[in-house]
């Protein structure tokens, strides 16, 4: 064991030991309260959760599934609208009886289940308030409070708004989708508008074409070679056996509607969510916007696939009073860019433009609208860097973003690269870009590595930490980030079933950028078994940090504790966080405070 630098460390807080139980932990001195689970109503005329007898109705009112981004937009200080991601369902955990469905048939899968997850996905948007005991809890009263579901009418906007090819037979005008699917990290805007990134959208597209080993057969889609890139159909789920949108044999335009990046304002229900296309189509991870020094409003977002890319957005003009609102044209005037991580320790942003380089005619992209479309094959004829799975990114005011690579297993010694060091990357690692005068807009910066991550004390995993970091502190898989209001960095992983290589449970780590101890990382919370921890968002100038607990009881379960990956719902490895027998573990959202009701780490 090494010693902890506690000391000096920016992070005021004794460090948590680190483990794997049925059940989630903080450091002393801080409570972690359970603030919304999957089912608990959110809208005034919700009913009660009712897990034998759950509906579709019921659960279009009602906390979805998988909670992963969480933003929030204050109202007031102790009062506003939390935002919430609904990422994916887990059927073996949702419906009692069901077990794993076998993703060639499924089985068991009925409409009346479907409808269910579709209800389940999407996000969440609901009145949080704070009260004199310093607790949050939910007004379901304010009329505000909505369901975002995969069937909510959006309408699109930027350049592939209206193209022939977002065109459906239920959309003949290309301009209006319902829902939105696999909503994984996120943003809020300057203004507070809350944006939803779609991630795995192609996981929900369905066909009855199979080739002779039993995979999708797209070899007669005229677009084949766009469904190839992104992975369409993955023949995830059974909803294109009742819904024939998701079904490409029947609506091969469909899928060209997912994949972006969803706005949504969280104070007026009534405003159908916006899918600004100019943002790029791809497996969005998140959305975490800045405002850079010279006044644009600049969005990271990566692709999380093996291989792909980061990106930024820059918008044209400045942010200012009059288009800081809800649909702004920041979001629609602009240039998407896509990094290429040079080994000499410089980046360059390098713009997705219709007519610059080789994205032209003969290359198959007549407009602007196809580059929107057809992100990732635009990035590929531009050279960007294939990363080890871009998952969150997140800038800070001072030029500075840092970007988790969360691991890619799939590559080769000979694909190693400056910015991707390890072939056969289990535990991934963390990059620090500083733009060209510490502005977000810049084209140019430099990059570095801020931590290689993994068990420091096995060579063979080639971890690179601070050498003070303890044994709780380390981790793997960064997937989520945030920054407080003292400008320092959070981490929470997902390592996903690979957890039983470190032996540790998800968490959330402070991990220092600065100074001596640049790359020294202290453990704050962990998960219970199965789950990964998503969030993470200070709120309340720092006093309040919400946490999403995913699928608990689920990822990897087999590996340690006996149990079946995909444990029947009688006999889950955990029942968190309610601990009764007669429900399954269910995803929630913690809200951390300090028992003395203080700023968190000061
Ligand atoms: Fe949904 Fe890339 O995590
Ligand atoms: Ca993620
Ligand atoms: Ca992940
Ligand atoms: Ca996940």
């Amino acid at each position: 064991a090494k010693a902890q630098g506690a000391a000096a460390s920016r992070y005021a807080f004794d460090e948590l030991q680190w483990g794997n139980d049925t059940t989630h932990h903080i450091a002393d001195g801080y409570n972690a309260d359970i603030l919304v689970r999957w089912g608990d109503p959110i809208t005034a005329d919700a009913p009660d959760f009712d897990v034998m007898n759950q509906t579709a109705a019921a659960q279009a009112k009602q906390f979805g599934y998988n909670n992963d981004y969480v933003g929030f937009a204050e109202i007031e200080p102790g009062r506003g609208m939390l935002c919430v991601n609904h990422e994916y369902t887990n059927e073996e955990v949702m419906f009692p009886g069901l077990g794993r469905q076998d993703n060639q048939d499924f089985a068991g899968m009925t409409k009346e289940l479907v409808d269910i997850e579709m209800a389940a996905h999407g996000g969440s948007v609901f009145e949080i308030v704070k009260g004199a005991d310093g607790k949050w809890s939910i007004n379901r009263d304010n009329p505000a409070n909505r369901r975002i579901t995969a069937e909510t009418p959006m309408t699109f906007s930027g350049p592939a708004a209206g193209h022939d090819r977002l065109k459906t037979s239920a959309d003949p005008e290309g301009m209006r989708v319902l829902g939105t699917i696999n909503n994984c990290a996120g943003g809020m805007t300057p203004w507070g508008t809350y944006l939803m990134a779609e991630e795995n959208f192609h996981g929900y597209f369905w066909t009855d074409k199979l080739d002779a080993d039993g995979d999708p057969d797209i070899s007669e889609q005229p677009e084949a070679a766009s469904m190839k890139r992104y992975g369409v159909p993955g023949r995830w789920y059974a909803w294109g056996k009742y819904h024939d949108r998701f079904n490409i044999d029947l609506e091969p335009n469909e899928p060209n509607r997912f994949g972006y990046i969803v706005e949504v304002d969280p104070m007026n229900p009534d405003a159908p969510p916006i899918k600004h296309t100019a943002l790029g189509r791809f497996r969005h991870e998140g959305a975490e916007t800045t405002v850079a020094s010279d006044g644009k409003l600049v969005i990271y977002s990566g692709d999380d696939n093996r291989f792909d890319y980061q990106y930024k957005w820059v918008s044209a003009e400045a942010v200012t009073e009059e288009n800081a609102v809800f649909g702004s044209s920041l979001l629609s005037e602009g240039t998407l860019y896509v990094a290429r991580f040079n080994d000499d320790g410089t980046v360059d942003w390098l713009p997705l433009v219709h007519g610059e380089g080789p994205l032209t005619v003969e290359n198959g992209f007549n407009s602007q609208a196809d580059v929107s479309i057809d992100t990732r094959l635009a990035a590929d004829l531009l050279g960007a860097t294939p990363m080890d799975r871009p998952e969150d990114a997140q800038p800070r005011g001072d030029g500075t973003a840092y970007i988790m690579l969360t691991n890619n297993s799939r590559r080769q010694p000979d694909q190693v690269d400056a910015a991707n060091p390890r072939p056969e990357s289990n535990f991934g690692h963390i990059i620090e870009i500083k733009e060209e005068g510490g502005n977000h807009s810049a084209t140019t910066g430099t990059w570095s590595i801020l931590v290689l991550c993994g068990d420091p004390d096995v060579e063979e995993v080639g971890a690179m930490w601070n050498p003070e970091t303890s044994d709780a502190g380390w981790f793997a898989s960064p997937d989520n980030c945030a920054i407080d209001s003292a400008g320092r960095l959070w981490i929470s992983t997902d390592q996903g079933s690979g957890w039983g290589r470190t032996g540790k449970s998800d968490g959330l780590y402070g991990l220092e950028t600065e100074g001596d101890l640049r790359g020294h990382s202290k453990l704050f919370f962990r998960c219970p078994v199965g789950g990964e921890l998503c969030g993470p968002y200070f709120a309340d100038e720092s006093r309040t940090l919400f946490l999403a607990v995913q699928h608990p009881g689920t990822d990897g379960v087999s590996a340690m504790v006996g149990f079946e990956r995909n444990s029947t719902f009688e006999d889950p490895a955990t029942r968190w966080p309610d601990f009764h027998p007669a429900m399954p573990p269910r995803p929630s959202v913690v809200v951390v405070t300090k028992e003395d009701g203080g700023v968190i780490a000061v």
